[in-house]
């Protein structure tokens, strides 16, 4: 499956090939969005085929429903599994608290839903993906799309009253018009270059009228597997 990946597929693929080793038979997981997780998906599809293993999976965008069917993963709804076992998902951002920024792929919502309901959340990610601070990578904001420039300007405001230097907002954009989420909400970025106190900020911005979730996960991620582009991976 590895064959003729540059350095930085690589490091996912090993990341995701290493996290499904803590998939055992029988655990309803959770799979998250993105092109690690979607690593993780095609391995564990493997290792359905080549070792009866028997999961079942909850999917965290329409993506990751389509590629596990794809790869022979038996899906379900959250509702149907009700809680799960493990979460497997990448970040855009890790920091040394195991704090993430998520939603670099528009699937925050549905990804901190579900890796709230199991037991136990693997992220695993490529090495640059690890930070000393949160916050180089644009915070995205779900919102919903009534009245979303007068939700901006109240989260602008908000970062006002915690005193956030840079804080520019945009809506992010597919083409010309706004990405809409598999939620049918909008998503705003938020370019903070460094966030000082990640936990306040993530209680915050979910107390304003019109935000639906944001993508810091506090203390919702339990181990971190980081893969690097000469196939070392470290567990952490
Ligand atoms: C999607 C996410 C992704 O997990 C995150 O953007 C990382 O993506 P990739 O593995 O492609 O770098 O949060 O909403």
């Amino acid at each position: 499956m590895a064959a003729e990946l540059s350095p930085i597929d690589k490091a996912k693929f090993v990341a995701a090939r290493r996290a499904v080793d803590f998939v055992s038979d029988g655990m309803k997981l959770g799979l998250g969005t993105g092109s690690t997780a979607a690593w993780m998906v095609r391995c564990l599809g493997e290792r359905i085929r080549e070792e009866g293993l028997r999961v079942t999976g909850v999917p965290t965008s329409r993506r990751t429903a389509e590629l596990a069917r794809q790869v022979g993963v038996p899906i379900q709804t959250l509702d149907e599994a009700k809680w799960l076992d493990l979460t497997i998902d990448g970040a855009d951002e890790i920091d040394t608290q195991l704090n993430l920024i998520k939603g670099g792929g528009a699937a925050l919502l549905q990804e901190k839903i579900v890796a709230t309901a199991s037991d136990q959340m693997i992220v695993i990610a490529d090495a640059a993906k690890e930070v000393a601070h949160l916050g180089a990578f644009p915070l995205p904001i779900e919102v919903i799309p009534f009245g979303w420039r007068t939700t901006m300007a109240l989260v602008e405001e908000t970062l006002v009253s915690l005193d956030v230097l840079n804080r520019e907002c945009t809506l992010r954009m597919t083409g010309d018009r706004p990405l809409v989420t598999d939620e049918s909400n909008y998503i705003i970025d938020l370019h903070l270059k460094r966030i000082g106190n990640p936990r306040q900020l993530a209680l915050v911005l979910n107390q304003i009228p019109g935000v639906v979730e944001n993508g810091l996960f506090i203390d919702i991620c339990d181990i971190v597997v980081i893969g690097q582009g000469d196939g070392r991976v470290t567990v952490r």
